[in-house]
């Protein structure tokens, strides 16, 4: 009874010290701030397999080689996606 006492407890105690910490303002906030490797692997890893997950039965309704298609996806994606990627 101890033992299960205890843990609940420390499952509680965790989360309230976290969100203690963050009204005290001791959490970084800048959205600078580079991410921790694992952060980024863990995300990238979570993007990959979600994005793989979700085009399983996709497919491209347009042709690839119309050359208006390919004028017109270009400019979109000048406007909309560039700033990013590059
Ligand atoms: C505000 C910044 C931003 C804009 C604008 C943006 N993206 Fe992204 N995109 C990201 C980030 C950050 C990621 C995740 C990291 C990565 O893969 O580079 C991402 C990921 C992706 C991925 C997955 C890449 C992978 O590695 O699996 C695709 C595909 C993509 N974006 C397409 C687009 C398209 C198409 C547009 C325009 C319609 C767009 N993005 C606009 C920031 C942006």
């Amino acid at each position: 009874m101890k033992t299960l006492t205890g843990f609940i407890l420390g499952l509680i105690a965790l989360p309230a010290l976290f969100a203690l910490a963050g009204v005290l303002g001791w959490l970084p906030s800048t959205a600078t701030a580079t991410p921790p490797g694992w952060e980024s692997s863990f995300g990238m890893k979570a993007l990959d397999a979600s994005l793989e997950k979700r085009s399983d039965k996709l497919s491209n309704p347009i042709d690839p080689k119309d050359a208006a298609s390919l004028a017109a996806g270009k400019k979109i994606y000048a406007y909309n996606c560039a700033g990013c990627h590059g």
